[in-house]
């Protein structure tokens, strides 16, 4: 293995983005961000697991740091330009096509979740992306190109490093995944372990058309539950209606302590309840015989200093006993063991059409779709105005998209077609590929050139057995359009005619 050296000196760099006032003074400050050596020393490895060469991975990006602990976000956090990191070992590093919006974002930035922290740290929860580079250890499992969805923190950049041990594999990187990997596995979890759900139960969920609510909805209709579930329009009770949700309470024109008394006479056996304060008051009063509230947040408290609106605590000894009933609270974190089992039982349910992963990119806002980690601020604004409408999502525009240069012309390193990301991945996961029976689809208009620059990357590989080929030019391989079974065989074989018959090592 090649021993070259690729350090990159230490700069400052003084970067200037903008002014304003509101949101532009919180985004648009001026920082001084210390760029550290890049650790990357041996340029073949480099070249093999990440694609700097091809110069498609930029040197720096974008991401947003909590520079002050705050409620306000506007005020704790700033979007700076860092260097990309490089993922260790047994890393991934994913560029994020996008991110989600979650509640808790403003807890974490005003330092509620671990009060040790202080800043500068990274925020943002969840993402779901492109894998662009790799460890050694991380390749056994993943390749340059898988989709992937992570919930880690640091979401809130264009690329993020993660282990590759807390990744969900997903068919596509698609805002729909995204939307199951805090909100829609709070609620499974949640329902699961703490509900205890009978079939005929009524169910009461709270903040139900947002992020967690529209699944728990979903979940206990599963369950054959009668479902209520509150929100404050009419649009939202027209989604909650199309969830199969028995009961929507717009609370801005019904009062949700009459609609309890009048229609639940025989209480609410469970809760999933996400605003706190007097709806809480509101829901523990309607609390079933045995009754269960989980309490997954309290959301009507998080804008305020102590991140809390009075309850009546006083009284919940005495509520609860008269009525045999619970309060359990609940954090996805502590319940990580049944993560993996969560995932996989809703990316099968997604897949398969039965569940309803509502999106909100900010299409119906004034200033339209989030785009960009700019409007993350924008983002967090509309969630807590209470006009989302499902999972707040923001996507980040795919940098690395340039526009085709034409069939068969034109830079390969410049595509992003799957061909062109065999002509930049690793030796093994080629191979991997190949064993898999997983050869690269061919709608690249000028997937030629892409396979040539895949042919001459596998034929310089060291230690590549057989007799050096030529190479073709242009590359023919038969109606490479088509993408049927016997061109996918075309292409399988020609690969694997082009790598050693073991792994690269
Ligand atoms: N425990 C956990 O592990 C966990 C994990 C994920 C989320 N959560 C919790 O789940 C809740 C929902 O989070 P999410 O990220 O999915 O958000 P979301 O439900 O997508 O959006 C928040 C919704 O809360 C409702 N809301 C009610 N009162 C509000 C108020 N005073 N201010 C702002 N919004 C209010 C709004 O809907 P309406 O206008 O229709 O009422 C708003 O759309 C939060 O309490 C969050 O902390 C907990």
């Amino acid at each position: 293995m090649s021993t070259t050296l690729l350090a990159v000196n230490s700069r400052k760099v003084f970067l200037t983005l903008g002014g304003g006032r509101g949101v532009t003074n919180a985004v648009f400050r001026s920082h001084f961000v210390s760029v550290p050596r890049r650790s990357i020393i041996d340029l073949s490895y480099s070249t093999h697991f990440m694609d700097f060469k091809g110069s498609s991975i930029p040197s720096s990006m974008k991401k947003l740091v909590v520079t002050k602990l705050s409620q306000n976000f506007k005020e704790a956090v700033s979007l700076q330009i860092v260097p990309v990191p490089t993922p260790g070992d047994a890393d991934l590093l994913i560029r994020n096509r996008f991110v989600g919006i979650n509640a808790s974002d403003i807890n974490y930035s005003a330092g509620r979740y671990d009060t040790s922290v202080r800043p500068p740290f990274d925020a943002g929860f969840e993402g779901v992306g492109e894998v662009v580079g790799l460890g050694l250890t991380a390749s056994a499992r993943f390749a340059v190109g898988d989709a992937v969805a992570y919930f880690s923190g640091g979401s809130f950049a264009e690329y993020t490093v993660a282990p590759a041990k807390s990744i969900v594999r997903v068919p596509a990187a698609e805002p729909r995944f995204l939307t199951l990997l805090v909100s829609g596995a709070t609620a499974y979890i949640a329902l699961k372990k703490l509900g205890d759900l009978a079939r005929g139960e009524t169910v009461m969920v709270t903040a139900a058309a947002g992020g967690t609510g529209q699944f728990a909805v979903q979940f206990a209709k599963k369950a054959g539950c009668r479902v209520l579930g509150t929100c404050s329009s009419d649009e939202k009770a027209g989604f909650l209606k199309s969830l199969g949700c028995d009961r929507p309470v717009n609370y801005k024109s019904e009062d949700l302590r009459e609609v309890l008394r009048r229609e639940c006479p025989g209480g609410l056996d469970v809760v999933y309840e996400s605003v706190g304060g007097s709806v809480f008051d509101a829901v523990v009063d309607s609390l079933a015989q045995k009754g269960r509230l989980i309490v997954i947040g309290f959301i009507s408290g998080y804008q305020t200093a102590s991140g809390l609106l009075p309850v009546k605590a006083g009284a919940l000894p005495v509520k609860l006993l008269q009525r045999s009933a619970s309060v359990r609270g609940f954090f996805l974190p502590h319940f990580l063991s049944d993560y993996g089992e969560a995932m996989a039982d809703m990316l099968r349910m997604c897949k398969g059409g039965e569940l309803v992963c509502e999106v909100d990119l900010g299409e119906m806002t004034p200033e339209g779709r989030f785009v960009g980690l700019e409007s993350v601020f924008r983002a967090v604004d509309h969630m807590y105005a209470g006009k989302n409408l499902g999972k707040v999502v923001v996507e980040l525009p795919a940098v690395l998209e340039r526009p085709p240069a034409g069939r068969g012309g034109g830079d390969p390193s410049a595509c992003v077609c799957e061909a062109a990301v065999w002509a930049n991945a690793s030796v093994p996961s080629v191979h991997r590929r190949v064993a898999t029976g997983d050869p690269p689809p061919s709608r690249c208009p000028r997937i030629s050139a892409c396979h040539n620059a895949a042919f001459s990357r596998l034929a310089s590989v060291p230690g590549r057995s057989g007799p050096a080929r030529p190479i073709p030019s242009p590359l023919r391989l038969p109606n490479v359009t088509a993408r049927s079974t016997s061109d996918r065989d075309a292409l399988q074989s020609f690969y694997s005619n082009l790598i050693p018959p073991t792994p690269y090592s």
